[in-house]
């Protein structure tokens, strides 16, 4: 058996498993503000042994998404939702081979939720999977090899297999560009990524926010350190909240409201931002706003940047809020979706939100835009607080 493997083999995203306790209405947000189609679901056998019930949309850049509630308490998505608000619990990776990612996870002393599970289908289609417990508290990493399996994984059933290599009709076509996890203490994962993955560091980053309270100095800091795969270009953010003001971060935010450390936002890539945004927001669901002032700045910004000119047109940017960023004449576009919580306007949704995301040759993540993107969801802090506060005050009159 041939051990020490250089990496661990990764070559992309096979899904993203996303637990909920309303599979219905959130599988119907997800279609209907990003177009993503149902092509699978859990088999009643699935369902009656594992306590779940699943539906699988087909997202993006052939991306699986599934979603998935409890039937029983004591399941896997069970457990998960008594401890956390809805929100994203398994990233599920493909690997060229996995017994030696087995094998490279092993030696690293990765923590094995199952062992390498096999199955086979009627085509002789071959899947292979196993999972870990990462550092990111109850989020898992499952590593899939699959040859010609004929279901979309086992124990589902295709409801509508056509649709499974659709592309997205908004454009979110371009898979992930990356995932961002929150922590009180970043290192443990960074390290987990470094030591049990074999990731290195792409980017790291900090800063504090201006104060935007007149009732108390306030302001908050992050720190921020992306770690990648080189084999596979797969990047991973993580966040921790920055002193001073370490409890006003809405970093430590976030991990008040999902009951600890978890999956912050991923970040969906597209060739077209603007055609995808102004489609989302005529659906309807809601992006954090950047203020007039960060326009006003962006001319300086972009000669600081080295930056002539962006092929799209300015005012369309400004229009639908989109924010842009990049260095010596390549530039990204990215913005930031409102928390599911607030799109749903129920906390049991949690804190997990989307970015979109447009690359024109800059593989950074827009060091520019972090603090106009701080101060937009501080504000929004902020004015949930007050609410909260304001609704108090009510029930005691
Ligand atoms: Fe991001």
């Amino acid at each position: 058996m041939q051990k020490n493997h250089k990496s661990i083999g990764l070559f992309g995203y096979h899904s993203i498993q996303y637990f909920t306790r309303e599979l219905e209405k959130t599988i119907q947000w997800h279609k209907e503000k990003f177009g993503f189609v149902e092509i699978a679901k859990s088999s009643p056998e699935w369902e009656k042994k594992n306590g779940m019930r699943s539906v699988v949309l087909n997202g993006s850049g052939r991306l699986g998404w599934i979603f998935t509630e409890p039937i029983e308490k004591a399941s896997s998505a069970g457990r998960y939702l008594n401890m956390h608000p809805d929100g994203v619990a398994f990233l599920n990776f493909k690997v060229k081979n996995l017994k030696n990612t087995a094998e490279f996870l092993v030696d690293r002393k990765a923590a094995f939720l199952y062992d390498i599970e096999t199955h086979k289908s009627n085509n002789d289609g071959v899947w292979k999977e196993v999972a870990i417990a990462t550092a990111i508290d109850d989020v898992g990493f499952r590593f899939i090899e699959e040859n010609s399996y004929e279901q979309f994984a086992p124990g589902f059933i295709w409801t509508n297999k056509d649709a499974k290599d659709n592309l997205n009709p908004l454009g979110l076509d371009l898979g992930i560009d990356h995932v961002t996890c929150n922590a009180r203490s970043m290192h443990s994962i960074t390290e987990f990524y470094r030591h049990c993955l074999g990731f290195e560091q792409y980017w790291g980053i900090e800063f504090h926010t201006t104060h935007h309270t007149t009732e108390h100095s306030t302001g908050s800091g992050l720190e921020s350190i992306v770690m990648w795969d080189k084999e596979s270009g797969i990047k991973f953010a993580t966040n921790q909240p920055l002193s001073p003001y370490f409890n006003n971060s809405q970093i430590e935010i976030y991990i008040e409201d999902n009951h600890g450390s978890g999956i912050q936002h991923i970040a969906i890539g597209t060739k077209n931002i603007i055609h995808a945004v102004s489609q989302i927001k005529e659906r309807k669901a809601v992006f954090l706003e950047a203020s007039d002032k960060y326009y006003q700045q962006l001319p300086d910004r972009m000669n600081t940047m080295n930056l002539k000119k962006i092929n799209e047109p300015m005012d369309v940017i400004q229009k639908n809020n989109i924010l842009l960023d990049g260095a010596n004449g390549k530039y990204l576009l990215q913005i930031f979706m409102k928390e599911q919580s607030i799109q749903f306007d129920n906390k049991n949704y949690g804190p997990f939100f989307y970015e979109i995301i447009q690359r024109e040759g800059d593989d950074s993540f827009g060091e520019g835009n972090f603090k106009a993107l701080f101060d937009s969801i501080e504000k929004q802090q902020v004015a949930d607080q007050r609410q909260e506060m304001r609704d108090r005050i009510d029930s005691l009159s």
